[in-house]
């Protein structure tokens, strides 16, 4: 093996070390309190209430990880751009997916994955805890808010990438767009504020949207033109009217039969005109390093779904109705998710 075989594999070895270092960095409030200028270990540790010896080896192991600076023999720390990241205050913040995806409940279910792959059937998460990851995160209000946090977590970078792919599309016949398990609203306020003449609705199960103070359109100054609708995306008569449907990171979470009814609901719900657009990580072929293959594991473990090819989503419109048109690309260099467009046949 050559060195670089045995670095690659040492460090994807000790990676869940490296994350669960963050995740105790986030959790204990580090990168809140940490800031640009150097703080001493002891400072850090009275306003955390830390063991301070047991925190100067947690802040230089996070030196170590790029998150925060070490300064030289005087066991101070600054915050770097890296760590900057992990900020409550961070637009951008990667707070919520570290405490989701480190968190106790996703820790505890990958142990499942081997078992999972022998008896060919998936969801850790029921294996784990004897429910499906959306009813206990409703019967675990704690583990609700992490999860909320992470949606709108990952949608502060996700939304930029569903934008940047819609750049070019002509928004000019849409006036009204229903966001299906559109969480607190962070796609769809964004939405609203590229488009001023669209009106919205996210469409969430209660649990999600009964929280008022969580919901964003007001925080996003879009109140007037966005509703929310407590409803079930499996049920008939659910849907409301609208000219086109978006739906990120729903699809992925279901198996091909659940995806199926979904999307047959929104087409007997819709008008003839409708459009539809997905956004989903999109699986590429063969031998391309994507991330998409990884999160597929996470989704075996999670739930019932996983991660999909264009055809794949193709035949899943094809069998509910819908006609296949379009895959849009952000241009962002970073964009790991696509939107893939449908019109009803
Ligand atoms: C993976 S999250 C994605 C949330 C949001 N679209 C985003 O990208 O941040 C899936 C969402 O689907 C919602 N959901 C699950 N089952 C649903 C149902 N039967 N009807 C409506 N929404 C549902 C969940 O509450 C959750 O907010």
């Amino acid at each position: 093996m050559s060195d670089t075989n045995y670095e690659k594999t040492l460090d994807i070895i000790f990676g869940r070390w490296k994350s669960q270092i963050l995740y105790a960095g986030v959790t204990l409030g580090i990168f809140d309190c940490a800031s640009s200028y150097a703080k001493s270990t002891a400072d850090i540790a009275g306003e955390l209430d830390l063991d301070d010896v047991l925190a100067y080896r947690l802040l230089r192991a996070l030196s170590s990880l790029g998150f925060l600076k070490e300064h030289p023999d005087r066991r101070e720390f600054s915050i770097t751009p890296q760590g900057e990241l992990l900020r409550k205050d961070n637009p951008q913040t990667l707070r919520g997916v570290t405490l989701l995806e480190e968190g106790p409940e996703h820790y505890a279910i990958w142990k499942h994955l081997p078992a999972m792959i022998k008896e060919g059937k998936q969801n850790a998460f029921m294996r784990e805890f004897g429910y499906k990851i959306f009813e206990y995160r409703d019967r675990n209000p704690a583990y609700g808010e992490v999860f909320n946090q992470a949606m709108s977590s990952y949608s502060s970078i996700q939304t930029n990438w569903v934008l940047d792919a819609l750049d070019k599309y002509d928004f000019s016949n849409i006036h009204d767009i229903c966001d299906i398990g559109g969480g607190i609203g962070h796609l769809l306020g964004n939405l609203l504020i590229k488009y001023p003449h669209v009106s919205g609705t996210v469409l969430e199960l209660k649990a999600v949207i009964s929280n008022k103070k969580q919901l964003l359109a007001s925080k996003l100054g879009v109140s007037e033109r966005c509703s929310y609708i407590d409803g079930d995306m499996f049920t008939n008569g659910e849907i409301p009217f609208a000219d086109a449907y978006i739906m990120k990171m729903i699809l992925h979470d279901w198996s091909d039969e659940e995806c199926v009814s979904i999307l047959s609901n929104v087409y007997r719900s819709s008008p003839k005109h409708a459009r539809l657009f997905i956004a989903e990580h999109v699986v590429p072929g063969p031998g391309e390093i994507h991330f998409s293959k990884l999160f597929d594991i996470h989704m075996m473990c999670v739930a019932s779904g996983k991660e999909r090819n264009i055809d794949e989503y193709s035949s899943l419109l094809q069998q509910s109705g819908w006609k296949y048109i379009q895959t849009l690309h952000s241009h962002q260099q970073s964009g790991l998710i696509d939107v893939i467009e449908g019109c009803k046949l």
